[in-house]
């Protein structure tokens, strides 16, 4: 008698042991391989075989109806060598965030463009190299691409601006070359747009006077010509930093945002004076250092709050917080 209960109570152990795992069998293969690729590191120590990834395991995050992987996230760094293709293979995922990684090293695989309900991409302060690839334009729900300090190189792929519901892009902080594109001045949602610290050439696309960037900061490049068109009176721009490239164009010809807060061009090679509009500005940071400008300051709103290194060096500026106009 005591065989057929014993066992009877031991394969619905069983039984209700397997049914009250959450994690997903074919999640769970996947993020084991995950863990091999990166050579078992010590972050990932949690990933045991015979523990329930939506319950036990650190670094994850399940949805709570699907019990999918919707989120892997590491941002402390221990992980190194390339970001595994398995990567691809985990079809739920939303937020993929690996940060702070300096010997994260390699491509960014062409697998992640399999991620299609992917909304946050964050792979920065890695030592990524290769290009920013074309395929991150299939992930059409992305609202958040950073890939910033990084080991990239290359041209940006003008489908980039084919992603509709982008929040911000950041690619600054690389080795990226070439002109920013055309199609820049055509995304639906337009973006934040971070492209400083990188190596980009020509001119700003004369499509940008159709674009109203909340923020954008194109900062030590080797970028040049008319700059103008990022601004226009009826945007509703509120940081724009041009500082440190190869920019030329009159400043007194220039119509500023209203919404315009922090203003960045030292170190271009702008001419004309200041258009005394700027005294109508809730303006909390200014810096027009090193360029060509002539003429007085105009006096008024907040353009003698700033002190006189946010106006020294130029041609022949001059009047408060610079010395008087002779
Ligand atoms: C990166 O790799 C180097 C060389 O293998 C090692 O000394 C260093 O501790 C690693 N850094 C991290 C944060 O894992
Ligand atoms: C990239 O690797 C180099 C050494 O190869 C290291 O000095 C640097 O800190 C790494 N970059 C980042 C952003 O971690
Ligand atoms: C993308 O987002 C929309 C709106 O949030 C959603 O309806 C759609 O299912 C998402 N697509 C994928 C592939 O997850
Ligand atoms: C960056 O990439 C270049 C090749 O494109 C390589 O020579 C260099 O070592 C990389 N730097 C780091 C810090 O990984
Ligand atoms: C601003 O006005 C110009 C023409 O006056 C127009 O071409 C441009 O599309 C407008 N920009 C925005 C952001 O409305
Ligand atoms: C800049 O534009 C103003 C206003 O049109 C003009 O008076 C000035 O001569 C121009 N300055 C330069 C350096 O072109
Ligand atoms: C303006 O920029 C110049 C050049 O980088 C710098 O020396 C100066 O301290 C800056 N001033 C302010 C107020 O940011």
């Amino acid at each position: 008698m005591a065989t057929p209960l014993l066992s009877l109570i031991f394969f619905t152990t069983l039984l209700f042991s397997a049914h009250s795992e959450l994690c997903n069998p074919k999640d769970k293969k996947v993020l084991l391989e995950i863990k091999a690729a990166f050579n078992n590191p010590y972050v990932l120590t949690s990933w045991k075989p015979d523990t329930d990834c939506c319950v036990d395991w650190y670094i994850v995050t399940c949805d709570p109806t699907s019990n999918r992987i919707n989120s892997l996230s590491v941002v402390t760094g221990s992980l190194s060598g390339q970001i595994p293709a398995a990567v691809g293979d985990l079809p739920f995922l939303e937020t993929l965030d690996l940060r702070k990684q300096p010997n994260l090293t390699g491509p960014i695989p062409p697998a992640i463009a399999k991620l299609q309900r992917l909304t946050f991409l964050r792979l920065n302060w890695n030592n990524l190299s290769g290009p920013v690839p074309d395929f991150l334009s299939k992930l059409k729900n992305l609202t958040f691409l950073d890939l910033s300090f990084n080991n990239l190189s290359g041209s940006i792929p003008p489908s980039l601006s084919l992603l509709p519901n982008l929040d911000a892009l950041h690619l600054d902080r690389n080795k990226l070359t070439g002109r920013i594109p055309y199609s820049f001045g055509t995304f639906s949602k337009v973006p934040g747009l971070y492209l400083s610290h990188n190596k980009l050439s020509g001119p700003i696309p004369a499509s940008f006077a159709n674009m109203d960037f909340n923020v954008i900061d194109l900062s030590r490049n080797m970028l040049e010509g008319d700059a103008s068109v990022v601004f226009g009176s009826n945007k509703t721009t509120q940081i724009v930093d041009l500082s440190r490239n190869l920019f030329k164009f009159n400043l007194s010809k220039v119509e500023f945002p209203k919404s315009l807060t922090s203003l960045d061009l030292n170190h271009n090679m702008i001419n004309g004076g200041i258009p005394v509009e700027m005294t109508a500005l809730n303006l909390q940071f200014l810096n027009v250092s090193y360029n060509r400008l002539c003429g007085q300051i105009p006096v008024g709103g907040k353009l003698q709050s700033f002190d006189y290194s946010s106006y020294f060096h130029n041609r022949c500026l001059c009047g408060s917080p610079l010395p008087s106009c002779k």
